[in-house]
């Protein structure tokens, strides 16, 4: 029996359903959703009173801080804004891969990974190259980095593939990005919270990640880990925030901070990074690689309990490319469909494409996989 690693006082919906849909929306971590209730009441009784001037220049601190413990990164390394899709957006613009070069990516990549980096492209004149999944949705990792040439400007990666969880070696990527004088930014909005990230050791240029999937914060909340070597990047969105003392207003001048806060560019629902700071530093106490690990185990029994049952998994069949993330089609069933009946047991999968995604968490236990299973079992 393996129990759950997040506790139900933390996560009282994993007790009322079987809840396996963290790549969809993670379940909320309890206390961070209060800090943000919390704060938004205080602002709805007393306005700047609650949250003067000071506390907006200091109110991103705390997930700076967590987010730089998350990545294994400095403090300075790190942007704060209300999305993945966001701060992608400005560092594609920022990057600004020219015409002659190409953009390397995968057609199982999440639009939000890629889309900002083909609005440039568009602009710009740039190509962008396919590694292109198989059937089974599997993309080769060898086929991928064989795109990699020297005229490749950016290698660009979800870390981890939103439909199948398909993860990817960030060191291996980003030395082959290197080796080529190509940067690699990584999306890791699908493994932050579930799969280590250590910025130093694999040598990423960014990574950017939402917090409401994995890290079981709030939706509204994003970070980015910007290498030293891009932070002399002039960012795609600039605002007030953008300037070195933002309280200095003055129209007709832009001095961007030397770090990569000068990707921070303007008012976000603030209250929204109280809550995500704690709910990555509850991770962080626990330990993404102990989360790994049980991950690695629920997540393997689901596999091999919806493959006795006769379903089909998709994704890459190596252990070491594979995150929690279960993709399945039920040979027989339509998947949108089935994908209800399950909600109507209380089994909470998501519909992508033609298959269901199950992905469970560290809230959920082995009990809630045989739960679940069973329910699945019955439903066929
Ligand atoms: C890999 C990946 N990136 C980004 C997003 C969503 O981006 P945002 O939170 O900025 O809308 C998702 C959501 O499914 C995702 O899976």
């Amino acid at each position: 029996m393996t129990a759950r690693l997040g506790t139900l006082d933390q996560f009282p919906p994993a007790e009322r359903y079987v809840y396996m849909d963290a790549a969809s929306v993670g379940l909320s971590q309890k206390s961070g959703a209060e800090a943000i209730s919390k704060w938004q009441q205080a602002l709805a009784d007393d306005g700047t009173v609650a949250f003067d001037e000071q506390a907006e220049v200091d109110c991103l601190d705390g997930l700076n801080n967590a987010a730089a413990a998350l990545f294994n990164a400095g403090t300075s390394d790190i942007a704060v804004a209300s999305s993945e899709t966001v701060l992608m957006a400005s560092l594609a613009w920022a990057v600004m891969p020219a015409a002659g070069t190409n953009i390397v990516a995968t057609d199982t990549t999440h639009p939000s990974t890629i889309y900002p980096w083909i609005r440039v492209a568009q602009t710009t004149g740039a190509e962008v190259r396919w590694a292109h999944a198989g059937d089974d949705l599997a993309i080769d990792a060898d086929e991928l980095e064989s795109l990699i040439d020297d005229r490749t400007s950016v290698v660009c990666l979800s870390h981890a593939e939103y439909g199948t969880g398909q993860t990817y070696d960030l060191k291996r990527f980003a030395d082959a990005a290197h080796r080529h004088g190509a940067v690699c930014i990584v999306d890791a909005t699908q493994s932050a919270g579930q799969v280590a990230i250590d910025v130093a050791a694999t040598g990423v240029d960014a990574v950017a990640t939402s917090t409401y999937k994995w890290l079981c914060g709030p939706f509204g909340t994003g970070f980015m880990y910007v290498a030293p070597a891009l932070q002399k990047l002039n960012p795609g969105i600039v605002g007030w925030r953008s300037h070195e003392d933002m309280w200095d207003f003055q129209a007709d001048r832009l001095v961007l901070p030397q770090s990569a806060k000068r990707f921070e560019f303007g008012t976000m629902a603030y209250g929204t990074a109280l809550g995500a700071t704690q709910a990555v530093n509850y991770l962080l106490e626990i330990g993404i690689e102990r989360i790994f690990d049980h991950n690695r185990v629920i997540s393997g029994r689901l596999r091999d309990g919806l493959q006795g049952l006769g379903a089909e998994i998709l994704g890459p069949g190596d252990a070491a490319s594979r995150s929690a993330t279960v993709a399945a089609r039920f040979p027989g069933k339509d998947s949108a469909a089935f994908a209800r009946t399950l909600k109507d047991r209380q089994v909470i999968a998501s519909l992508r494409g033609d298959f269901i995604r199950f992905s469970p968490h560290l809230y959920n236990s082995s009990d809630d996989i045989d739960r679940g299973l069973a329910a699945i079992g019955e439903a066929l």
